[in-house]
């Protein structure tokens, strides 16, 4: 399969589900954001990107916390409950992207979160790098990868691959997804 029919298909299954997606997963992604935050300092001055935001679930964890938070997401259903979302707030934006191809200037975001969003890339490595691309030099990177999908091994080195360093890692039993805090190399 092409690249882009692989990412046309992920698309459709998002779409198709988008209205059950946070009845389905809420518990699930909160207690990543949690483990993602814990000893992160994020500033008024902080400009966040969640990449694959989905419904934007994330924002309300960031949104008083940072200057500006922007939600990336290539499934129009999904993004369509995130505008919802964000309209209780002044400074979270949400864009329609594929995240191989982020619409942003080189080296902008303070930090730079994708929860759960690798396995359904068709290069995962290509991703991280454009990751890297658009955060700042001093950025910290959060990416998590599913356990069932993604061995902690691999992620390591999809990680190593892009230039980044993993600093820190989450793996709390609990969670369904390695939490890895990663930095420019
Ligand atoms: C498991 S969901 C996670 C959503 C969100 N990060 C959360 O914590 O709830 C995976 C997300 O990745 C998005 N996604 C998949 N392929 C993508 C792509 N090529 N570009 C941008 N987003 C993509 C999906 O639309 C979906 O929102």
């Amino acid at each position: 399969m092409s690249r882009w029919k692989q990412k046309r298909s992920v698309m459709r299954r998002y779409d198709l589900t988008a209205q059950m997606y946070d009845q389905r997963y809420c518990e699930e992604q909160e207690a990543k954001y949690k483990a993602a935050l814990e000893g992160l300092t994020i500033t008024q001055s902080s400009v966040l990107l969640d990449v694959g935001c989905g419904t934007g679930l994330f924002f309300s964890h960031v949104a008083d916390k940072a200057e500006a938070v922007v939600g990336v997401d290539v499934s129009r259903g999904l993004l369509l409950q995130a505008k919802q979302r964000v309209r209780g707030y002044g400074n979270v934006f949400v864009v329609q992207a594929d995240a191989d191809h982020l619409p942003f200037k080189q080296g902008f975001f303070s930090f730079v979160f994708a929860f759960t969003v690798l396995q359904n890339m068709p290069k995962p490595v290509e991703t991280l790098k454009e990751i890297k691309q658009v955060a700042s030099r001093e950025a910290s990177v959060v990416v998590t990868g599913l356990k069932r999908a993604v061995d902690l091994a691999v992620l390591g080195e999809w990680l190593e691959h892009a230039g980044l360093l993993a600093v820190s890692l989450r793996d709390d039993d609990a969670l369904q997804c390695h939490v890895v805090v990663a930095v420019q190399a």
